[in-house]
Order: C-alpha cells, then structure tokens, then sequence
C-alpha cells in the first residue's frame, strides 16, 4: 500500500494548467501570470476569461465576455420566491448552496454534458452567483433584491445590488481586485470537491454545489467570516495582546492565520493588506486595519505564522458595507470562476477520482444475530 498522507498534505494527485502555487516563495500564477501583476493591471472579468482559456483575451475578446457575463446575471422570479421561501438560515451558505443546486431544475441545459453547454453553464453560474447573493442579503433583511445594472462591471454592481447605490469607484476597484486575488487557487478543498464530482461526469451544478459545501467550512471559505467576527470581538487595538494569548493559551487557532501550502507569505494578503489599509483609512475606521496589523505582528514574532488571504480582507469587506455573514458567499461570488474553470479542465480529460484508504477497524467479525447482541 502507497505511503499514507494525512489530509492529502504534499501529495500530487493530477495535473493542472489552471493556477500554480509555490509556498516556498509565496508566489501564486494564474496560467503564467503572477497574481500582483493580475491584480494591478487586470479586470476580474479578465481573469475569468484567462482561467476559462488559459491566455488573457483580445480586446474584442474581453468585450464579448463581459457582455455575456452581464447578459447572464439575471435571475429568474422562481429563484427569487424560492430565497424568499427559504426560512432563515443557521449559515448563510446553507442558503447559496441550496440556491445553486436549485439553479439547476430551472436550467434546460442541466444534464447536457456538451462541452459547449458545459461553457454556457460556467457563464451563467458566473454571471448569476453575485446576483443570488446580493438578493439573499437584501430578501432576508425584508427588502426587494435590486438587479443588476449592464453599464456597471461585475465588482461594482454586486457591491449596488446590495446596498442600492452604486459605489465609489476606488471601493468598486479594489473590491474588483479581491474579486481577482480570490478567483483561484489550484487544488484547495472546494476545488477538490468540485473536481471530484465532475470525475464522477455528474453536472456542472452539483459539481459547485459540492465546492460550496466545502468553501462553508470555517477551516476555508468560512474562515473570513471567523476573522472579523474576532475583530468585533476585540474591539480596540490595545485589547489585541490579551486577546490572541487567551487564544493560544487554549490551544485554539486564531483565523486568518495559517495555510496548507504557504511557508511565507500568502501573496494575496500582501495586497490585501494595501486593501484593507486604503478602504479602512478612507471610510474614517482604521482601527479594524491597525487590529489586523498587531494581531499578524503578534502571530509572526511569537509563532512564526503568516496570515492568509482572510485577515485583511475581512476589515476590507466590512469598511465596503458587506455583513458579516455573506463574507464566505462573496468569496463564491469570485472563486465560481476558479471552480468551474476546473470542472470544465476535469472534463476535458476525465478520469474518475478515487483514492484508497487505509483500513484501521476489525477483522475477521463473525456476524452475531441481531438478539443475541
Ligand atoms: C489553514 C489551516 C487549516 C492549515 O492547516 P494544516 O496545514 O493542517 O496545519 P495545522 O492545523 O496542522 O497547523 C500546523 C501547526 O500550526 C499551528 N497553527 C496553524 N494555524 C494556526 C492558527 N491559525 N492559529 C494558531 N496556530 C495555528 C497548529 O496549531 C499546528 O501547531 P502544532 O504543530 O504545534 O500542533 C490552519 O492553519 C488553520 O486552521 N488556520 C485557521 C483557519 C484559516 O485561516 N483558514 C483559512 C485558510 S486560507
């Protein structure tokens, strides 16, 4: 039997020329392209059509997609009164979960696995997943969902469908960069879901629906959320100390802090950090930036742990007006585009996921009659 890797750590398990990562250098590519580069120069609808082509687009290329992607951001009424059916949920993802997998009793293209129904899929997943969002966020606060507005970009109307005004352009910038730096990131658990569904040739909408229900987890997606969640909780800068050493004290982890892969810093929390500091200093709130700040001072000098891509943007996103509890659907809102760049690369050259097990119960039981238990 192969050498067992607990939680898969290290272990190559395919091939991809979606995204690289290096964790000894901290450096992040999507499709040749370093991610500080993407995200000070490139849209997200740019980088949508570079994980779904693996090379960035001509301009006319550019304007097609992002015409598709506005034409698709519509959602249908039965969707809306199935969010406003929905009773409240324990976790706002419960909600997006079940609004994805329901997409699809709507979508005539559902179980057709062409290759070009599968693209037009990935398109309307992409372009509906900020819409359902905002409309959740907005249904479950007893107000009308507003739709999406063509003349805006895919960051500024999901910041518009949710508050109703539309945003200040350096908001709607840098939210478009935290669209792009949470795009992808190689095979991380939601995109191991997805791809093991799609090995299974199940549809492209159970497939995210499984990436979904691992994004929740407060281990990944759900780890945003945790983040500023601590935030709140800590209140004030000089409380950070006491805070974070209660924490450790207790074995417990702090979020936002640690990753799989990376040994240095996550490069997106390097510009992220830029982020948080621009939006937290312009809305008049830096104290969530300077929190942020002494909580990865803190973990680096005492145990030498970075923070990952969730800790500065957890500040950011509540300085943006964002609640608390979307923060891991906003995290779908841009990695559906990793997702079903993946799915679509699964499909293309399937072959069916399915690792072993050690097994560790008894051997050799005799079966005992259920009454003589
Ligand atoms: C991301 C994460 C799940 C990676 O897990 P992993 O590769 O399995 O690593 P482990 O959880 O085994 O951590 C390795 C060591 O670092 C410590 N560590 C890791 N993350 C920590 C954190 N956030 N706070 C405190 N200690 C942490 C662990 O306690 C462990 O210490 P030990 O060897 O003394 O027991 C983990 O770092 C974590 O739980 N972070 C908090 C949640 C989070 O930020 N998730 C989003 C990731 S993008």
């Amino acid at each position: 039997m192969a050498e067992l890797k607990a939680g898969l750590q290290d272990v190559v398990v395919a091939t991809s020329s979606i995204c690289s990562i290096d964790g000894q250098r901290g450096k992040l590519v999507y499709s040749g392209y370093d991610i500080h580069d993407l995200a000070e120069h490139s849209t997200f609808e740019e980088v949508v059509y570079l994980l779904w082509n693996g090379r960035l687009p001509k301009r006319s290329e550019l304007e097609d997609l992002q015409q598709q992607l506005t034409e698709n951001r519509t959602i249908s009424q039965e969707m809306i009164d199935l969010l406003k059916r929905l009773p409240p949920p324990q976790h706002a993802m419960e909600a997006l979960r079940t609004a994805v997998s329901a997409l699809s009793l709507y979508d005539p293209e559902a179980e057709d696995m062409s290759a070009a129904a599968n693209r037009r899929k990935a398109l309307r997943l992409t372009g509906q997943m900020g819409t359902l969002v905002a409309a959740f966020g907005r249904i479950r606060e007893g107000k009308d969902p507003i739709p999406p507005v063509p003349k805006l970009d895919h960051a500024a109307n999901f910041l518009y469908m949710l508050e109703g005004k539309v945003p200040h352009a350096d908001d709607a910038r840098w939210f478009d960069i935290a669209l792009i730096l949470h795009a992808d990131h190689s095979y991380n658990a939601s995109t191991f879901c997805a791809r093991v569904t799609a090995s299974t040739l199940s549809d492209m909408h159970s497939s995210v629906t499984s990436a979904i229900g691992a994004l929740k987890g407060p281990l990944h997606g759900g780890d945003n959320e945790q983040a500023m969640r601590m935030l709140l909780e800590i209140r004030e800068p000089d409380r950070v100390e006491d805070y974070v050493h209660q924490l450790l004290a207790q074995k417990k982890k702090v979020p936002a802090f640690g990753h799989r892969v990376y040994r240095t810093e996550d490069p997106r929390a390097t510009v992220l950090r830029r982020m948080s500091e621009a939006l937290c200093r312009r809305s008049g709130q830096t104290k969530w930036f300077e929190m942020s700040k002494k909580i990865e001072d803190l973990m680096i000098r005492e145990k030498k742990i970075n923070a990952n891509v969730d800790l500065y943007s957890a500040s950011a996103y509540y300085v943006l007006g964002i609640p608390v509890d979307l923060y891991p659907l906003v995290f779908a809102v841009s990695r559906i585009s990793g997702w079903t760049a993946h799915i679509l690369e699964q499909y293309a050259n399937n072959k069916l996921i399915r690792p072993l097990a050690e097994y560790t119960g008894p051997a050799d039981l005799k079966y005992v009659p259920i009454d003589q238990r």
